[in-house]
């Protein structure tokens, strides 16, 4: 007989972990099945959480060595560890795993390490080395997340052809390293390594850098990355990719037709990720998946097997953790008989570069393709106080609101604390704010947010106080 639980959740990433605790404060008896030692998932273990350690490191030492100097900071002799760093980094990882753990035993989930595959619609094999075991459950969550995308002609060796997780193990700093892929990821560990003093190569298919935002975002971090190091080769085509002794051979074509050839210590491909479901025997279940192989469900993010959900990266729309946790939340509350809400149109994202990025809402370029008019209010962030404290003085806040109604549709920044800053638009547009309400609400002085607060006096009126 398999051991019978109220819930089943596959996969220990922010989708399923946060499913499990949600689930498990609810009264449910929950199994928790995780094929890696660690739980976490992608997020706390090779994406989110370590990218930014390494981040927030990389950018002291840049601020140090390119502001210092303007505030009166003489560093005699200023020198990059990075041995220390990836180990702090490490340490950074390891707190947050412990943390997980803790949290875990305190809300008593049963762990389970092992691959999950399916038997049939509520039995799960767990395999941990060559030991089976079988648990059913009422009901089974599919948090199994995605992987990196390879380049047909260049598979990851982890050495020369990186993915996001060889990238962000790196021992010794390279000269040069190339990027495929002028997305987040790109652009995030890029400038890990550019602030460090390694020079970086994107080579980006389309004629954008992080192109399904708000195109002037782009444009701007874009002008911003070639001072720490970045030279830009857009509307361009990876044609092949040769690991050599030294290093790597990437060669590639622009729109023109232009060969370039391009040699460097690694390259990085980050060209999008994928849904990860291998050996998950989906079809035991029944459980469909679309042309991409996400996951399909219905807005409850119900499969197409009755007791089996799916939350995270291995289900449409963005793959970002607080998107997979904020689903984890909900099939855990649809599971209660609660009825719980995501608002898909207010998921923001940031980008962790410097100047930060972050958006949430319509671009400027989805409400000309939707035909909705529109008003625009930018405010700079030279013209902020706080800014010139802080001698940050690149970047803009943009609000775009409905040119009857004034409601706001969407808000894109790019500048300093913009991934804090976002929090406010979220709240502004999750209870259908005014830019006018924005402009009328009291912010602290002198703090970055009053950026959108003036962005949004410009929005409504034409009127910023400080422009
Ligand atoms: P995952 O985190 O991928 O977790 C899935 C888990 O399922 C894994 O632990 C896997 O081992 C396990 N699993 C898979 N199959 C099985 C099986 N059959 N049996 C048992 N276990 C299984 N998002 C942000 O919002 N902010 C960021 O700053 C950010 N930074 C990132 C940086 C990098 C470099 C990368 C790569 C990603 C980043 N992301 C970020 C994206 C974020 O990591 C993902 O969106 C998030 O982890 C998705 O959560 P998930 O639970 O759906 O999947
Ligand atoms: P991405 O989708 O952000 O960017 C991939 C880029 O590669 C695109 O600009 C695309 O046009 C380009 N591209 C695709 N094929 C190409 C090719 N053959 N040659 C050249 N360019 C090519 O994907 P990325 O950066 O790999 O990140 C994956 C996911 O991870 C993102 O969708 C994001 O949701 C998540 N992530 C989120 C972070 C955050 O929230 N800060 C940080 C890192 C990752």
């Amino acid at each position: 007989m398999s051991e019978r639980y109220d819930l089943i959740v596959v996969g220990g990433g922010p989708g399923g972990y946060v499913a499990a605790i949600r689930a498990a404060q609810l009264g449910f008896k929950v199994a928790l099945v995780e094929k890696e030692e660690p739980l976490g998932g992608t997020c706390t273990n090779v994406g989110c959480i370590p990218s930014k350690a390494l981040l927030d490191s990389s950018e002291l030492y840049h601020q140090a060595k390119q502001k210092g100097n303007d505030h009166g900071l003489e560093f005699v002799e200023l020198k990059v560890n990075l041995k220390t760093m990836m180990r702090r980094k490490a340490d950074v990882v390891a707190k947050t795993r412990d943390g997980l753990n803790y949290l875990i035993n305190k809300n008593k989930i049963t762990r389970f390490t092992g691959h999950g595959s399916f038997i049939d619609s509520s039995t799960i094999q767990v395999l941990s080395g060559r030991e089976k075991t079988k648990i059913s459950g009422s009901y089974i969550v599919i948090a199994t997340g995605s992987e990196p995308t390879e380049l047909p002609f260049a598979s990851f060796d982890e050495k020369r052809v990186l993915s996001s997780t060889g990238a962000l193990e790196l021992q010794k700093l390279p000269k040069h390293l190339i990027v495929i892929g002028g997305g987040v990821i790109g652009l995030e560990i890029g400038s890990v390594y550019g602030r460090l003093g390694s020079k970086i190569t994107v080579i980006e298919f389309l004629d954008s850098i992080i192109s399904t935002l708000d195109r002037q975002l782009g444009k701007a971090l874009q002008k911003s990355l070639k001072a720490i190091n970045f030279e830009f080769h857009l509307g361009t085509k990876v044609t092949g990719i040769n690991v050599t002794k030294q290093g790597v051979v990437v060669t590639a074509e622009n729109a023109k037709g232009k060969s370039f050839e391009f040699s460097a210590d690694h390259v990085l491909v980050a060209i999008g990720r994928r849904p990860y479901t291998e050996g998950l025997g989906l079809t035991n279940a029944g459980i469909e998946v679309d042309e991409v192989g996400r996951i399909k469900t219905d807005k409850n993010l119900r499969t197409t097997c009755e007791n089996v959900y799916a939350v995270g990266d291995v289900v449409a729309g963005p793959m970002l953790a607080h998107k997979a946790e904020e689903e984890g939340v909900a099939v855990a509350e649809i599971l209660a008989g609660e009825k719980p809400q995501i608002n898909h149109d207010t998921i923001p994202g940031v980008v962790y570069t410097w100047p930060e990025v972050a958006t949430v809402g319509k671009s400027e370029e989805e409400l000309k393709k939707d035909s909705i008019e529109y008003k625009v209010g930018t405010f700079p962030f030279k013209a902020s106080g706080r800014a010139r404290a802080a001698n940050e003085f690149e970047g803009f806040v943009k609000v775009l609101a409905d040119a009857q109604s004034d409601e706001i549709l969407g808000v894109h920044m790019i500048g300093p604390r913009c991934s804090d800053m976002i929090g406010e638009a979220v709240v502004a547009m999750e209870y259908k704010a005014s830019a006018e309400d924005i402009g009328r609400i009291v912010h602290a002085h002198p703090t970055f947010t009053e950026s959108f607060k003036e962005a949004s006096l410009m929005a409504t009126a034409n009127r910023a106080l400080h422009l």
